[in-house]
């Protein structure tokens, strides 16, 4: 029999998590005003009972390139790209399936090409795995550092209940050892069930959904990684100072967190879920549903809030339909506010040109040529990056 080596004593380990965080968001935005009066609805129905104010929209020459580009690039011009040998891409709205999207990302932005990237895709969850799996690639060499990018557009038909969920963004993560922003802790839940509540098969650019059914499978999923969280030695639910949920819509985080609070044995009164989840909302309210990277703009909403958080831990819930969620938890670092880039993420988003209703259903309804040909995408966006044409079935793109 062989004797194995002993291990080495492991040495202190140094804290792992966001050091940077910056978000892009589609050139557009559509009120859901807008989209009540054109198809009926009591606008209350939008505004309170799924807790939506407006939505992003990609323009014609945007896609999760653009976006996750646009995201990016200000992380790279801050901190430069030395380090930086892992660029995970994640997105459920995937424009090849072979290539990465972030390839793209990486020849646009001039990364080092001494480095590895991938697509990741489990719907909305997949930035979360990134994350991890970041954490993992860190903690074997404290001085790596890797790219983190969630990028979609959300799509659902026209006319259909999905329709007032939709949304565009993409947010960039710097994932480093001596974070400056977030700390993020071991202990982590997971959860995986085999449902059919949210899927787009490959021939459809838009989502089909089981709206009920999608959110019962979310609350399964709140109860399932919350379980592992604490068989995993995880914190106790009164440590934290708010909880970032995936958001689909925002009253989805009120419906989750009342859910956790009833399954852990808490009064689930609206005043308790309202001060946990209100700071995360803001970005979310008024961006719409933007798949992978939604549960980051609940952290850059909450961060960017009023409150103090120096030292507090904050629990993340981040799910994807199909499904698979995660919980885990994250100490902000103290002094994080220098580190913000609050104006211009409201600059982003208050920068959005308004859509009337006939203009947002011609953009929903132009789809991009399928016919291999030479096609130019006229400009639309004023963002740094533009998908400029499709040529031999290849997809172009042109940086200002
Ligand atoms: N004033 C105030 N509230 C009103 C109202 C009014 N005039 N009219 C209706 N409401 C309330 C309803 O009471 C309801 O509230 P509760 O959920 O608290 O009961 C809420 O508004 C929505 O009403 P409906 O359930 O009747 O709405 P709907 O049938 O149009 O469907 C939806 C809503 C299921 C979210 C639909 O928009 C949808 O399918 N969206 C896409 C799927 C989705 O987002 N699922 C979430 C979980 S899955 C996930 O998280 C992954 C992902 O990203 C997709």
């Amino acid at each position: 029999m062989t004797t194995l080596p002993t291990p080495p004593a492991p040495g202190p380990t140094p804290a792992i998590g966001i050091h940077d965080l910056s978000l892009a968001t589609g050139h557009f935005v559509l009120p859901h005003a807008t989209l009540a009066a054109h198809n009926g609805t009591d606008v209350g129905k939008y505004h309170i009972g799924i807790g939506q104010r407006s939505m992003s929209v990609a323009a014609a020459d945007e896609d999760i390139v653009t976006l996750g580009a646009a995201a990016a690039a200000p992380l790279i011009a801050t901190h430069g790209s030395d380090n930086i040998r892992t660029v995970v891409f994640a997105t459920e709205s995937s424009i090849d399936q072979a290539k990465s999207a972030g390839v793209y990302v990486h020849s646009l932005l001039g990364l080092p090409s001494a480095s590895r990237v991938v697509e990741l895709k489990q719907a909305c969850y997949a930035a979360t795995a990134g994350l991890q799996f970041a954490i993992g690639l860190i903690r074997r060499d404290p001085t790596q550092r890797v790219l983190v990018i969630a990028s979609d557009v959300s799509r659902y038909d026209l006319d259909s209940p999905g329709e007032a969920t939709q949304g565009a963004a993409a947010v960039a993560l710097l994932v480093s050892a001596d974070p400056a922003l977030l700390a993020v802790e071991d202990p982590s839940g997971v959860f995986t069930a085999d449902v059919m509540d949210f899927w787009r098969p490959n021939y459809r650019t838009a989502a089909l959904v089981d709206g009920q059914e999608s959110i019962t499978a979310y609350l399964q999923a709140v109860e399932g990684c919350w379980k592992d969280y604490t068989e995993q030695g995880g914190r106790d639910l009164e440590d934290f100072a708010a909880f970032c949920y995936h958001q689909p819509f925002t009253k989805m985080a009120y419906k989750a967190h009342r859910h956790l609070l009833n399954y852990t044995g808490h009064a689930t009164d609206e005043d308790r879920a309202y001060a946990a989840i209100a700071r995360t909302t803001a970005y979310n309210a008024v961006i719409g549903n933007s798949y992978t990277a939604s549960v980051y703009l609940a952290l850059a909403a909450l961060l960017e809030g009023e409150q103090d958080l120096d030292g507090r831990p904050v629990g993340f819930l981040s799910y994807g339909s199909g499904s698979v969620a995660e919980f885990f938890a994250a100490t902000v670092v103290p002094g994080y506010r220098d580190a913000l880039r609050t104006q211009a993420h409201r600059a982003a988003v208050d920068g959005r040109t308004e859509l009337d209703y006939p203009a947002y259903r011609a953009l929903h309804t132009a789809v991009l040529p399928t016919d291999g040909g030479d096609h130019r995408i006229a400009a639309q966006t004023t963002g740094p990056f533009r998908l400029a044409a499709l040529r031999g079935h290849k997809r172009i793109y042109e940086t200002r």
